[in-house]
């Protein structure tokens, strides 16, 4: 079994060298044997009998070397084509091919150990370069993208590597910069710029040669930076105190307004003096609570990377609200139920403390001054297995507090209901009505709960009334 597999990786049929080599080895003897007859000494028959067994003996002497250099050549080809049979023992017989096969494994080993090494480099570069927030990619000479990390694959699609950044950015003046840099007109180019495809979005880019150390195909590398967000938060801090001080010019403006009737026309009208101080001590108020809220919640944000560490007794907390609220709720007639679905220390969670209370307290309160008179207030804590995902922050994995409150009152409409959280925005009817607020208790609410990565639900019926739920996880 072993001889026929021996001789079938030695194909005779190609190895016309073999033949060649052993008729030219025994190509002297042929002359001597061909003299020796021509002189007479030996017979032609002796010298033909004589010259076969010539080439017999020559062909057993090169056989075997000529069958393990093919092996050899076989073997060396499979370690370049990573081929199964290099990984077969092979039973060399010469001892200059055993110290041939020898060297090629240890050459072998050596570049396969340096290609490892380079593969986990390259691995691990890429592994960096994905974990970048911002778009990175390479480009060759002509401008076609050689590498590209997650985030702009993420941005541009997975094919982003297919493509030229002509193809893939539609600004003149980025291409233009981009054209720089490759002519080495300019060593890196900085500016900014728009797109509109995938989404619009301002971005900035910073586009530079690569040193020629690490000079592959890439010549160069393009970073992006996407203003958008920043834009974005810039805007909302900017509508933000643009909002914050409309709010409170309009109480200021009622209130100077008041003093100056006072001090002019109704100077001597004592029934009028004494309605308008009341209008202005309600507006007073509005603008001690519009301060206090808007204090509340830059507090919030600047705490908002920090990591909530107090452990909170929630169905405590519950009843601190409850009694806070009471003597408010019965101007309405209305009564405050706390009902804890557990025992009172499975209730513990680690939170900011003064946060709980705050969002149990906006929420109670919104129910009181929203829901009907002469009806309950349910404030409701329960143990749940997990939080409902939202789909603008992260929520934590695991256990969590539910605390619903609900009142009774009519169904707000789904455009109010996907509004309620915005500043300052409030609902039509209750502006109509004249009830005071501020509009801020739901953004607090929010920021709260983001903080704690719980989240915030509200559902509304006809029948049921409203019912807004904070989630808080048992771990923040
Ligand atoms: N339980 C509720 N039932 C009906 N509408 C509600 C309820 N809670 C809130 N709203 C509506 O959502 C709006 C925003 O509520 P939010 O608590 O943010 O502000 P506010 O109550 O007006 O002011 P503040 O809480 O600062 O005193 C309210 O003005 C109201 O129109
Ligand atoms: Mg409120």
């Amino acid at each position: 079994m072993k001889l026929k597999r021996r001789y079938a990786l030695f194909d005779i049929g190609k190895s016309s060298k073999f033949v060649d080599r052993t008729l030219s080895l025994s190509l002297p003897s042929a002359l001597v044997f061909a003299m020796l007859a021509a002189l007479k000494l030996i017979t032609p028959w002796l010298a033909v009998i004589s010259y076969a067994c010539i080439i017999i003996f020559n062909a057993v002497l090169l056989f075997p070397i000529t069958f393990e250099l093919q092996q050899l050549k076989k073997y060396i080809s499979s370690l370049a084509s990573d081929d199964n049979i290099a990984n077969e023992k092979m039973n060399l017989s010469e001892e200059e091919t055993r110290e041939i096969v020898d060297a090629v494994n240890a050459m072998h080993r050596f570049w396969a150990q340096k290609a490892d090494n380079l593969e986990a480099q390259s691995i691990s570069d890429t592994a960096v370069l994905d974990t970048l927030p911002d778009p990175i990619m390479m480009i060759d000479r002509s401008g076609n993208i050689l590498g590209a990390n997650l985030s702009s694959r993420n941005l541009f699609g997975e094919n982003i590597t297919d493509k030229n950044v002509e193809n893939l950015f539609e600004s003149n003046n980025f291409i233009e910069a981009v054209n720089r840099v490759l002519k080495k007109e300019s060593e890196a180019e900085n500016l900014i710029f728009y797109i509109q495809k995938p989404v619009d979005q301002k971005l900035y880019a910073h586009i530079k040669q690569l040193p020629w150390q690490s000079k592959g195909r890439a010549v160069a590398v393009i970073s992006l930076y996407n203003l958008t967000k920043a834009l974005k938060i810039e805007k909302m801090q900017s509508d933000f105190v643009a909002n914050a001080s409309h709010e409170l010019r309009t109480p200021l403006a009622i209130i100077s307004g008041f003093i100056e009737t006072l001090l002019t026309s109704a100077k001597d009208d004592p029934d009028a003096r004494e309605k308008f101080l009341k209008v202005m001590k309600d507006q007073a108020e509005y603008m001690s609570s519009l301060i206090e809220n808007l204090l509340s919640l830059s507090k919030i944000e600047l705490s908002q990377d920090q990591r909530p560490n107090q452990q909170v007794n929630v169905p405590e907390v519950m009843n601190e609200v409850k009694e806070a609220l009471t003597l408010k709720a019965q101007e309405r007639h209305i009564n405050i139920r706390a009902v804890t679905e557990f025992a009172p220390e499975e209730g513990n969670i680690i939170a900011d403390r003064q946060q709980v209370k705050q969002i149990v307290q906006n929420l109670t309160d919104n129910a009181i001054k929203y829901g009907l008179s002469n009806t309950d207030i349910t404030i409701r804590a329960k143990l749940v297995d997990a939080i409902p995902a939202s789909k603008s922050f992260n929520v934590a994995e695991g256990p969590a507090v539910a605390i619903a409150i609900n009142n009774k009152g009519p169904k707000i409409s789904p455009e109010n209901l996907a509004r309620l959280t915005e500043r300052f925005y409030r609902m039509q009817e209750h502006k109509d009505l004249n009830i005071k607020g501020t509009g801020l208790g739901l953004s607090i609410a929010k920021q709260i709960v983001i903080r704690h990565r719980g989240n915030l639900t509200v559902s509304s019926s006809g029948y049921s009334g409203t019912t807004f739920t904070i989630y808080l996880p048992k771990q923040a």
